[in-house]
């Protein structure tokens, strides 16, 4: 087996499209963003007295978190077992810095892999390369807590890499070896820099971690963020909708955007910036309309729970998804004859050959869909969420002359009133 060109499994990722992202760690109880060690610049010795001891998530039920995930259509989800501040949410032998040794006295991590599979949801693991906790880790001079610090280099005597990439690698065959299947493995992040500075592939020692992982579970889907050219089977784009089918070397390729719901994806009690339940939804159809993924993001609370504004978005998009996603799973970016309309997104199925419009403004009663392609393959139009069918080219004479160009296009007759859902969308079936 050549680890380096062997690659994960993504024949249910390309089906499933819709997963979880769960940052969950102390920098919840600050709840003013994952990142707060470093934008505070706040020592280790001071994080972890706020923090570490304090730590006690009583009312953590993973049993609810798994089913909030599975009613809003969620097919996996990716957790972080360990963020950049080096607290660990599983029973690792390599440090103390974990879970089972604050209040919350045990491993977290297990219950919530048993909850999320028990409702038929597939396990991916976040794990930060960054750590800023660990005494060898080399400070950075522009990240991490003691960025900017004058005795930065006096803070790095004694520290080594390779001896932290020693404890990455031990803790990452933890991680393959303890908790059964694991679908996806995240690693989080490299920054090299053109002055050397920075962190790349060889401060993780990331091809030998590679054929690591290849050995232990060669199915798992492994990102792109170990610096290392070969071996990635998905592309992240976070934070940003990709315009267009991510390609690399011209080659369209397996992708996932990661999303939040606010801007931090750690728990932030202050955000107000929350994208709405419709905004969200239309995410995850942009995504599938062009191949790719949405790895949607919740930051429960240090008390162990998913806020109410998360909770309402999940279920919002629950709703839509009951009825739509037909229009998602098994779904891709529509064959290029099908020409994308104005105010509108189409997804595919292609076994099904059915194709969605999703319509993000309701029309005038007419929708036009210009080309051959639909004029000739379509044999059947309804809508999604109650099985109506819509008319076809159903108009008359003098309505022809208004609207002109009617030749090359079809025409769907929608009713006057949108249906009460948030993105309708109209199923058309295709002929062969
Ligand atoms: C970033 C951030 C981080 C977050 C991640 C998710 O790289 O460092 O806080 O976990 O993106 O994609």
């Amino acid at each position: 087996m050549d680890y380096k060109t062997v690659k994960g499994d993504s024949s249910w990722f390309t089906q499933d499209r819709f997963g979880m992202f769960i940052h969950w760690g102390l920098y919840s109880q600050g709840a003013r963003h994952e990142w707060l060690m470093h934008n505070e610049k706040i020592s280790v010795a001071e994080y972890e007295r706020k923090y570490f001891k304090r730590f006690d998530p009583d009312l953590y039920d993973p049993e609810q978190w798994a089913s909030a995930a599975a009613a809003a259509g969620m097919k996996y989800f990716v957790v972080t077992t360990k963020h950049h501040e080096g607290f660990c949410l599983w029973d690792s032998q390599l440090t103390d810095y974990k879970a089972p040794n604050t209040a919350a006295g045990r491993d977290l991590l297990r219950p919530m892999v048993d909850a999320f599979r028990g409702h038929g949801l597939r396990t991916g693991l976040y794990h930060s390369l960054i750590d800023w906790h660990h005494p060898d880790f080399v400070l950075d001079p522009h990240i991490g807590p003691y960025r900017e610090h004058a005795d930065r280099l006096k803070l790095n005597e004694g520290r080594n890499q390779q001896r932290y990439a020693d404890y990455l690698h031990g803790q990452v065959r933890e991680l393959l070896t303890q908790f059964g299947k694991i679908d996806v493995m995240w690693f989080d992040f490299s920054y090299p820099k053109p002055d050397g500075s920075g962190k790349c592939q060889l401060d993780w020692r990331s091809d030998e971690l590679l054929k690591m992982i290849r050995e232990l579970q060669p199915q798992v889907l492994l990102d792109d963020r170990l610096d290392l050219p070969y071996g990635w089977d998905i592309k992240t784009p976070e934070q940003l909708q990709p315009r267009a089918w991510f390609t690399h070397e011209g080659q369209r390729v397996v992708w996932e955007a990661c999303q939040t719901f606010s801007g931090a994806w750690g728990y932030h009690r202050d955000e107000a910036s929350w994208r709405d339940t419709d905004e969200l939804i239309r995410t995850l159809i942009d995504c599938v309309s062009k191949g790719g993924n949405l790895l949607l993001n919740v930051g429960p609370t240090g008390r162990g729970e998913f806020d109410a504004r998360a909770l309402s978005r999940l279920k919002g998009i629950g709703d839509w998804m009951r009825r739509h996603s037909r229009a998602i799973y098994g779904c891709t970016q529509a064959p290029d004859a099908f020409k994308k309309p104005e105010n509108a997104l189409l997804t595919y199925h292609p076994e099904k050959k059915r194709l969605y419009v999703h319509l993000l403004a309701w029309p005038y009663k007419q929708f036009f869909l210009d080309g051959k392609a639909y004029q000739e393959r379509v044999e059947y139009a309804q809508l999604l969420n109650d099985a109506s069918e819509v008319g076809m080219n159903k108009y008359e004479a003098w309505q022809e002359v208004w609207q002109q160009d009617t030749a090359n296009a079809l025409c769907l007759n929608l009713p006057q009133t949108k249906p009460d859902v948030a993105v309708p969308v109209i199923e058309l079936f295709l002929k062969d």
